[in-house]
């Protein structure tokens, strides 16, 4: 049996390719994140290895260009080497991978190098598992299918299809699994079972229900409309009614929480992402900032609610399979993101605005907030300077998510929070008298 042998620190990328590789080309596969261990085993005789997989760069280093040097000065002229991701500074010579979720071609490539052909290819079948942000699990009593969890390059089957989600699930989250893999045969119908158990949910909702279960069943609601928006033409009745009532109940938490340190404390200690966590805590600003400046009102707040649930929807597919991302500006640069991710995030703004548009009932002007809300007038990008032609709850917005991202900042670093400070930093790179105007509402916040 030949064997393959991957340099890569993503794990997400490593069990798909173990995967699919094995099945495919019937070669084992050993994964490398540290490009000397990966060295040491190519050049160790004991080893034989038939192709090198390598993604362009690991951190910051130019992996692919170190590890294929060490192997010219080794001598190993005849491996053949594969990489995964931008040719960037790489040389002509070196075979470029470029999109590496694009399974098929990745697989394809190595299998023909192989010598594996695309009849023997096309007789094996594949298991083909898709994420599922663990979240979605919380609302059943028992899971619809199999599910399993990635560790150390594998898929690891933890439930049997219709054994009980709770109390199991629980540890799973408190070792900071973010998402569960289902089927891909089997991703429609989880997704419509979610849907219904979430709606049935929200009924046992009233206003008086603690805050940590609103915030923990809205966040499943964001995750699970976002799911069904990816795979439906057009938004279902269910899909409707499952929004709006996650709305409500994020705005009923958003007015009546306090202070801004008690909706922290809860989002943390529900274990919520940075996505969902950064939109609850600028919402909790941006309606401060409409009940502080003159021209706000009732109607900002019921277009707020739109905006604030439906914004960054489709970034829910880049944040399910990397949990650590954080501030949406820095993705654009994170070398963990795929070509394809990144295009998610370029056009996010202007997808969901795509969407809301079919949503029945979609206050006016929703739409173009949301396709503003990174300061461009087409929702492609983030702006880099912010000018006067976007709509004013859009400038909102803007101000708000800066605002949060200035804040989480100061926490996470462990800094103390001076709201003065942030708002003159605020002023510096928003300096439009109507972003300004905004900021100084920010002062009297309650943090
Ligand atoms: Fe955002
Ligand atoms: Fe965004």
């Amino acid at each position: 049996m030949s064997t393959l042998l991957l340099i890569s620190d993503n794990e997400v990328l490593n069990s798909l390719y173990t995967v699919n590789l094995k099945v495919y080309t019937e070669s084992d596969l050993v994964c490398y994140a540290k490009i000397d261990d990966a060295i040491d085993h190519i050049t160790d005789p004991e080893n034989e290895v038939s192709v090198v997989v390598c993604l362009d760069k690991i951190g910051r280093e130019d992996a692919a260009l170190i590890a294929y040097s060490s192997l010219l000065e080794s001598g190993l002229f005849d491996i053949p080497f594969y990489v995964v991701g931008n040719r960037g500074e790489l040389t002509e010579e070196m075979d470029i991978l470029q999109d590496p979720f694009d399974l098929k071609n990745v697989i394809g490539t190595i299998a023909k190098r192989l010598g594996i052909t695309a009849k023997d290819m096309a007789s094996k079948s594949v298991p083909d598992y898709y994420p599922m942000p663990i979240r979605m699990f919380f609302s059943l009593q028992n899971v619809p299918c199999q599910t399993y969890i990635v560790h150390e390059g594998h898929f690891n089957l933890i439930f049997e299809s219709g054994s009980p989600v709770w109390p199991k699930i629980k540890s799973y989250l408190d070792q900071k699994v973010t998402t569960l893999y289902v089927p891909s045969s089997m991703r429609f119908e989880f997704t419509k079972i979610v849907t219904k158990a979430l709606r049935e949910k929200t009924n046992t909702i009233t206003r008086k229900s603690p805050q940590e279960e609103k915030l923990e069943i809205v966040q499943q609601g964001i995750e699970t409309v976002a799911e069904r928006l990816f795979e439906d033409e057009q938004i279902t009745q269910e899909v409707i009614q499952l929004s709006s009532k996650c709305m409500n109940i994020m705005m009923d938490v958003i007015d009546k929480v306090p202070d801004l340190k008690d909706l922290i404390r809860d989002l943390t200690r529900n274990k919520s992402g940075f996505l969902y966590s950064h939109s609850i805590i600028a919402g909790y600003v941006a309606n401060h900032v409409l009940d502080n400046i003159e021209w706000g009102g009732e109607s900002h707040k019921e277009k707020l609610k739109f905006v604030l649930f439906f914004h960054d929807m489709h970034l829910t597919s880049v944040y399910k399979n990397h949990s650590d991302l954080e501030y949406e500006e820095s993705l654009v640069f994170d070398e963990r993101l795929s070509e394809e991710e990144k295009e998610v995030v370029i056009s996010h703004a202007a997808k969901a605005a795509e969407a809301i548009k079919t949503y029945p009932k979609c206050p006016l002007g929703v739409d173009s907030i949301i396709r503003q809300h990174h300061g461009t007038t087409n929702g492609m990008g983030f702006a880099t300077t912010y000018k006067d032609d976007i709509s004013p709850l859009a400038k909102v917005l803007i101000i708000s998510e800066a605002f949060t991202e200035k804040l989480l900042e100061c926490l996470y670093s462990g800094e103390e929070v001076e709201v003065s400070t942030i708002c003159s930093d605020l002023k510096e790179k928003y300096s439009k008298h109507t972003y300004v105007k905004i900021i100084k509402t920010l002062l009297t916040i309650k943090l």
